[in-house]
């Protein structure tokens, strides 16, 4: 089979070179294009990424050589994948949709437009129908499809055995959440060591609205939001990559502790598709007491999977558990090439 060629746009920052370091050697996509600003373009891909390699491997040697384009709709591939800052993502993106690019993004420019798919492959690739009402309503020969946030992934995929089986009525839940999530140089050290910072701008948001539509249903033309109340307190933690949750949730049916563990070990409804960046399990249960932990658990089915842990009951709602996941693999440029590798086999590119 001949490899679909793709793009990263916004290649030199944190997600970018998480998306350049995960699409090696992919077994169906080969990137043939990287861009990113004017202060970067005209550069290789090497040079503009010295000094500033944040990704715990050498830069791929397939891309060093690589010369940085600028984020315009001309450059050769058929897929971009979006790691722009969201300062300008919304534009740049659009433009390449007009053009007849497939827009993989992580940005959350689009998330929330009706006709946009916000995607977890394995909780509503259905929703992935949208990529035609949206080409109709808008004139576009490409389309955008988006992931949400990095923390909203993993309580999702946390969430939707759950939903499934026993209805969530109401879900809770407080972030710890990794310095890499706020990009490079991100936090100040002298702010982040001996610290806890109990604000991250527009997080609480995003998982409140975002979790509602990725659990919601098709409805025509747009997703109708799940019926379930999200409240989220978000705080950012002095860990290097992978985001914590600690999860409360209230349930229409009833259930015990067994009955949670089971949904969640049952949960993988993606397993025939062979999707290449699909976990063997998408969320993996952690008897330990004192797990999942961000330095011991976060690498777990390659940074692509949620692990759960401490399922017990909840004096307040009726269960709760902590959650972990890493931000830039599954919580960013994995989900991205995720959900491209769906959109292949589901036929849109
Ligand atoms: N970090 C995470 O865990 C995470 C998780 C989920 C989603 N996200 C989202 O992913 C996106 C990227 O995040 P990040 O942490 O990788 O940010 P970042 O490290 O700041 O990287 C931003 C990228 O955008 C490019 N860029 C900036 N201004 C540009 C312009 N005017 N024209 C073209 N390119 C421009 C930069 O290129 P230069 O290097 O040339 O300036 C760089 O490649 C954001 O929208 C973020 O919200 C991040």
């Amino acid at each position: 089979m001949s490899k679909l060629k793709v793009g990263v746009l916004g290649a030199t920052g944190m997600v970018g070179q998480r998306f350049v370091q995960l699409l090696e050697n992919h077994p169906w996509f080969e990137v043939t294009a990287l861009a990113a600003s004017e202060k970067s373009a005209g550069k290789s891909y090497g040079e503009a990424v010295a000094g500033r390699w944040k990704v715990s491997s050498r830069v791929p040697d397939y891309a060093r050589k690589i010369k940085i384009s600028d984020c315009a709709p001309d450059i050769d591939c058929s897929i971009v994948f979006s790691a722009l800052d969201a300062g300008i993502a919304g534009r740049i993106e659009q433009s390449f949709a007009a053009e007849g690019y497939a827009v993989s993004s992580n940005s959350r420019n689009h998330r929330m437009e009706p006709d946009v798919p916000l995607i977890v492959p394995e909780v509503n690739s259905s929703h992935l129908e949208l990529i035609d009402s949206q080409k109709k309503g808008r004139g576009w020969k490409g389309f955008i499809v988006t992931n949400p946030n990095c923390s909203t992934i993993h309580m999702c995929l946390a969430l939707k055995p759950l939903h499934d089986t026993f209805r969530i009525e109401k879900a809770m839940v407080t972030t710890m959440q990794a310095l890499s999530g706020a990009g490079y140089p991100g936090v100040a050290s002298m702010d982040i060591i001996d610290n806890v910072i109990p604000f991250i701008s527009g997080e609480e948001e995003k998982i409140e609205t975002e979790t509602l539509k990725i659990l919601g249903s098709l409805s025509g033309s747009s997703v109708e939001n799940a019926g379930l109340a999200v409240s989220a307190s978000c705080n950012r933690v002095a860990v290097s990559d992978g985001h914590m949750e600690s999860v409360s949730v209230k349930l229409s049916m009833k259930a015990d502790e067994q009955g949670i563990v089971d949904a969640f070990r049952g949960f993988n409804p993606l397993r025939q598709l062979g999707l290449p960046s699909s976990p063997s399990q998408p969320v993996i249960v952690s008897e330990e007491p004192d797990r999942p932990q961000p330095r011991l658990d976060r690498n777990l089915e390659s940074g692509m999977c949620s692990v759960v842990g401490r399922v017990r009951k909840c004096g307040v709602l009726d269960f709760k558990f902590t959650v972990l996941g890493h931000n830039t693999i599954r919580g960013a440029a994995g989900a991205a090439i995720m959900n491209a590798e769906l959109m292949k086999v589901k036929g849109y590119i």
